[in-house]
């Protein structure tokens, strides 16, 4: 079997953080709604001098400072995300340039929502099999506080910014992700418009639809993946779910018999960072000795597609 292990994490987050009544000064909304139906008490937002490209850049330097690699090391480059500064160039592309990696490396970015890190992984995996250098560099980035709409009460006050980086390593002895991904196209529940479309593009949601998806897919996801890989649940050491409403988390956990000590988040300093989201509690976790060397975790993200993907991932 061949596969991919985890090096190193990185992660960066916006100078602003915004708590809940901060949000209520913008909109009719409160600190009670909000923390009760999502779990969530503030998020990140870029100001003045923050871009995407900046957090992608502090992201992906602290990984590669942590995996002791040169930018050159790296034959994969994959920016999952859905708020790029451009639609071109990449945000990979950039991270090329800024980073120094060599030009032939492969750079591209990847929209796959709030399950974008899930598929860049299994995508990294794939590409790296087939690559002369065998470490990758993942990252999931967001500024979702630019697509987002202030007179909004139902998104304004779910989404924040951030991004989160990983470089993994490709060996013929390692284990394989077992990712299970899927897709089903549906352009009402969960859109930003694209340049073509006549209406701003801010992100729009209908809650209810994308929350009963979402307790649907994530439990079924984690099952899927567990099977594939020929595990039960309680070999899995941590749970890393898309941080999009606690609720979610509490029902899954609750219907899979989990540990909730192994599923704890950081939504509620967060928010919803979409494609960020894993990877920036990947490394908090990483970075806090939560997880460590040998330990597997299980990543799994759902949303915009809709999309959803879990992968079981192992630390070096
Ligand atoms: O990351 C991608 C995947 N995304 C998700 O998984 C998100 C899934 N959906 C959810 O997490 C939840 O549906 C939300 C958190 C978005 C909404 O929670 P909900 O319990 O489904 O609320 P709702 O949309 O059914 O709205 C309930 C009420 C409505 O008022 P009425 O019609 O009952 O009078 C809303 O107008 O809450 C109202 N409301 C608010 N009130 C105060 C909606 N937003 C707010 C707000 N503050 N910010």
């Amino acid at each position: 079997m061949s596969g991919i292990k985890l090096l190193s994490t990185g992660s960066a987050l916006p100078q602003r953080w915004l708590n809940n009544d901060d949000m209520a000064k913008i909109v009719d909304t409160s600190d009670e709604w909000i923390s009760t139906r999502t779990g969530i008490s503030g998020r990140y937002h870029c100001g003045q001098g923050e871009s995407h490209t900046g957090l992608c850049m502090a992201a992906a330097r602290q990984a590669i400072e942590r995996a002791g690699i040169a930018p050159q090391d790296i034959g994969v480059c994959i920016v999952a995300t859905l708020s790029p500064d451009y639609f071109t160039p990449s945000a990979a592309c950039l991270l090329q340039s800024g980073l120094g990696m060599a030009e032939d490396t492969v750079c591209f970015d990847l929209n796959a929502a709030c399950s974008g890190f899930v598929f860049a992984l299994h995508t990294a995996q794939c590409l790296l099999a087939a690559a002369r250098r065998k470490l990758a560099l993942v990252v999931g980035a967001e500024v979702l506080s630019r697509v987002l709409d202030f007179t909004d009460r139902s998104t304004c006050v779910l989404f924040g910014d951030g991004a989160g980086a990983a470089v993994v390593e490709w060996g013929e002895d390692y284990p394989s992700l077992h990712a299970v991904l899927g897709s089903r196209g549906n352009a009402e529940a969960l859109y930003i418009p694209g340049a073509n479309q006549p209406h701003p593009s801010y992100i729009h949601m209908d809650g209810r639809p994308v929350f009963r998806f979402a307790v649907d897919a994530l439990p079924r996801c984690v099952e899927q993946v567990a099977e594939q890989a020929g595990i039960t649940l309680d070999m899995v050491d941590y749970f890393v779910f898309h941080q999009a409403n606690q609720r979610i988390i509490d029902f899954s956990v609750k219907k899979l018999g989990l540990d909730p000590a192994k599923c704890a988040g950081n939504i509620a300093r967060t928010g919803n960072t979409s494609a960020a989201s894993v990877p920036l509690l990947l490394d908090e976790l990483v970075r806090t000795g939560v997880v460590h060397s040998g330990q597997r975790v299980m990543c799994v993200g759902f949303g915009g597609g809709l999309t959803w993907g879990g992968a079981l991932l192992e630390l070096k």
